[in-house]
């Protein structure tokens, strides 16, 4: 294989996505459209992939990676042959280049093959597409079935606008090819820009042949002008994505109400219900269930684990046989250890929970360590910050904490200890045995009466 280059067009403003980042910023299932041309690019094992860029250095630096990727500037943008241009200098001779497109972003690595194989040795690999909407892509040209030109929409003439088979802007050609016929490239056109396209016409007057191919999937070449064609081409990668897993086993009740935004690495026996997010790294084993609604990310869920509907798991690990939710949300560096419940609207944050240990209903707990088989009451908070610090506790073995009690960190209470439901727990408990409760005395009034309404009405 020849040494092969890329270059990716990513300059233009993409005005009609009505957004001050730049078009190919926009996230595909979680990840900016540019991204997937690089790491197909990468995939393919291409030497040297050239990124046109034109505003937003900063944030596409921030974003987007890449092996072998050279940042060019384009920094007026006069077409896409002029986008081209700015690459030349750094393109050595005999050399194959792709052009790629930034808005165009699920070319897939067997089409870049196909295409690399269909190229003629001095000619042009071209990826057409026939479709029954044409409209707003360059019309293909062809005399006697030969290609001769591309004619973009603007300037196409009724009956060149009939024509369904249309240019998807990706090709492959020669870089010392591409060097002599870029400069006879002007932009005497509806648009005044300088048309890559043009590229065609020059090549075959100069006897070359242009050998065109189709994508294996039109998704492939759908380009994304606007937020609508974005959030189509996202429904038609999901559902990709969903029939995937379905036929790997993975239970989704319904794949059109299912989006993986990332990898979703799994054991057998999943069931997924409807409306469940799955974001970045997630690994689930055997046997999980995840009801509906609920959002996860960059965690591992272990065996026989269930998830009922409308949690929030982030960054964190749930051993075997842990049950969460409904309605939990464990922020960053939740660990639980195997067999721990979480029950209804508890949050957690940067705490672990050992074995068995359970936390049914509405609490807080940040920055907690908590041993196993404890028991924390209903509506029990740590009190972790105190307007500057973030501050620990720590909870050993066996420890029951009654209901709607508040633990003042830091505070350690050792194994054993029980705290009385109502007590806001102040200084460390380091006697298990007893009781722990508040000092304020519970006082009774006697013959006492509920106040009444007032304006009661009578009938
Ligand atoms: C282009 C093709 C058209 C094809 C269509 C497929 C040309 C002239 N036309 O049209 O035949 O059917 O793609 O989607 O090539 N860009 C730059 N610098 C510029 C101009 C554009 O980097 O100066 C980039 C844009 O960011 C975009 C890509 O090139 O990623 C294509 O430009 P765009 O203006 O969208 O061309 P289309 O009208 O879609
Ligand atoms: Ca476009």
């Amino acid at each position: 294989m020849l040494n092969n280059n890329a270059i990716i067009l990513a300059a233009g403003k993409g005005k009609r996505m009505g957004s001050n980042y730049p078009k190919v910023l926009h996230n595909l299932a979680g990840k900016p459209m540019v991204q997937y041309v690089i790491d197909a690019a990468n995939d393919f094992n291409i030497h040297n992939i050239y990124l046109v860029y034109g505003y937003g250095e900063t944030l596409l630096r921030n974003k987007i990676t890449g092996y072998q990727l050279h940042w060019i500037l384009q920094q007026e943008q006069l077409g896409t042959a002029h986008a081209i241009q700015q690459v030349i200098p750094y393109l050595k001779d005999d050399e194959d280049v792709f052009i790629l497109y930034g808005d165009v972003p699920l070319i897939s690595k067997n089409t870049l093959q196909r295409l690399y194989n269909a190229k003629p040795s001095n000619g042009i690999g071209l990826l057409t597409m026939i479709i029954d909407n044409p409209k707003g892509y360059g019309r293909v040209i062809r005399k006697n079935g030969m290609i001769t030109e591309i004619i973009e929409e603007q300037d196409a003439s009724l009956d060149q606008l009939k024509i369904n088979e249309v240019n998807t802007g990706i090709l492959i050609i020669n870089s010392s090819n591409l060097k002599n016929w870029l400069k006879k490239i002007n932009n005497n056109n509806h648009q005044k820009e300088y048309y890559i396209t043009d590229i065609i016409k020059i090549a075959y007057q100069n006897n070359c042949i242009i050998n065109a191919i189709h994508p294996d999937h039109v998704y492939e070449t759908t380009g994304v002008n606007d937020c609508l064609q974005l959030s189509k081409l996202e429904r038609i990668y999901q559902t990709k994505q969903a029939e995937a897993l379905l036929l790997k086993g993975v239970m989704l009740r319904d794949p059109s109400r299912f989006d993986l935004r990332g990898t979703l690495i799994h054991g057998h026996d999943i069931e997924i219900d409807t409306n469940v997010n799955i974001e970045g790294l997630v690994i689930l084993g055997n046997n999980v269930k995840i009801g509906s609604g609920c959002i996860i990310k960059n965690s591992t869920i272990d065996n026989n684990c269930i998830i009922h509907p409308y949690s929030v798991i982030n960054n964190s690990h749930l051993s075997i046989g842990c049950r969460i939710g409904p309605f939990a949300n464990l922020r960053a560096d939740t660990y639980l250890s195997k067999l721990v419940h979480l029950g209804n609207f508890v949050e957690t944050k940067k705490t672990s929970i050992g074995k068995h240990s359970k936390v049914n209903h509405l609490s807080y707990l940040g920055d907690a360590e908590i041993g196993s088989c404890v028991n924390i009451g209903a509506g029990t908070i740590t009190c972790n910050y105190d307007g500057q610090n973030k501050l620990k506790t720590v909870i050993g073995n066996n420890v029951f904490i009654g209901s709607d009690s508040q633990l003042i960190a830091p505070l350690n209470i050792i194994d054993n200890s029980t705290i009385a439901a109502g007590t806001t727990v102040m200084k460390n408990v380091d006697t298990g045995t007893g009781l722990v409760f508040n000092e304020k005395k519970q006082k009774c009034k006697v013959n006492w009466q509920r106040p009444q309404k007032k304006n009661k009405c009578v009938k």
